[in-house]
């Protein structure tokens, strides 16, 4: 399909469409319905009329984005997930993220804040010993980081004892385990639980920047926009224990392309880090202190 450069539609002169016509497709919504789901779907159609008499859209326009749905629908499985990666680039997914984790633990709470958990994360990963090594497939351009940190109450300071610290990152080829097959199964993927000073350490890798998969509906609007797919350096952990709200955040190398314009808004300055050289450890060139804070689930 072409696109055209819009209808050329002059403010003055700009139809009135049928002004009852929103108020009678919410007037559907019966009685019975959710008032959670009468609430968010009311407002999506809202939201969806006015952007529609706001940009004068045409059927093909519409057509377009409706077939674009139905693809990103089609190629997505277990491995992938078209649908999340459109929200991704529309920003979507990191301001839910931001939505949810405000609500959970308040605006204010000194706790670490959250970022999107992406698609790669992978439920399974074995536990891991705290200072090992999550390298399993060592890449040739690789710097391993000596990567650890406390894990403290953001009311108390008081270290936290078996919190249980999910990391996961890309190979410096820019691809998940998941996939390459080139990659061991779990490389770069760590399921540490804190000691009683509230301590995880483990190796890993310096991470790199990466495009997101842009070879379906996700990557062409990227292009329509253009915009690149590419996103900063960043390592993923996901913390949790069962007396503090869990969190999913990443952090970014305050040293890495993209760091100001990440194709999925999900970079916050207060998740920017630091990869120092570091003498004295031969296992590992670098080193990333990260002390995480968590809230309590009733704070
Ligand atoms: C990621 O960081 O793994 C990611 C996040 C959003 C879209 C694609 C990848
Ligand atoms: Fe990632």
């Amino acid at each position: 399909m072409t696109i055209t450069n819009g209808t050329n539609v002059d403010a003055k002169t700009k139809p009135q469409y049928d002004p009852e016509f929103t108020a009678n497709v919410l007037k559907a919504t019966g009685p019975n319905s959710n008032s959670r789901v009468a609430r968010v779907v009311g407002s999506l159609i809202q939201h969806l009329h006015d952007f529609a008499r706001d940009v004068d859209l045409t059927v093909d326009e519409w057509m377009m984005g409706v077939n674009m749905i139905n693809r990103a629908g089609q190629m997505s499985n277990e491995r992938r997930n078209e649908g999340q990666l459109l929200c991704d680039v529309i920003g979507l997914e990191s301001l839910v993220d931001e939505i949810t984790n405000t609500q959970l633990i308040g605006a204010d709470y000194e706790a670490t804040k959250s970022a999107i958990l992406g698609p790669f994360f992978r439920r399974d990963t074995p536990p891991t010993t705290n200072d090992t090594s999550i390298i399993k497939t060592m890449p040739k351009d690789g710097e391993v980081t000596y990567m650890h940190g406390i894990i403290s109450d953001a009311a108390t300071n008081e270290p936290i004892e078996r919190v249980t610290v999910d990391i996961w990152q890309c190979s410096t080829n820019g691809l998940y385990e998941q996939q390459d097959p080139d990659q061991a199964e779990f490389n770069l993927r760590g399921k540490l639980t804190t000691d009683e000073k509230g301590y995880y350490g483990l190796y890993c890798l310096r991470p790199v920047p990466y495009p997101v998969p842009d070879d379906g509906p996700a990557g062409e609007l990227l292009q329509l926009l253009d915009r690149h797919p590419y996103r900063p350096a960043h390592i993923h952990i996901i913390a949790g224990s069962n007396k503090y709200t869990p969190l999913t955040t990443q952090i970014f190398d305050r040293s890495s392309k993209y760091r100001d314009n990440d194709s999925v808004f999900a970079v916050k300055d207060c998740l920017v880090v630091d990869f120092k050289p570091i003498q004295g450890n031969p296992k590992a060139t670098l080193e990333l202190v990260y002390d995480i804070r968590l809230a309590k689930k009733d704070a």
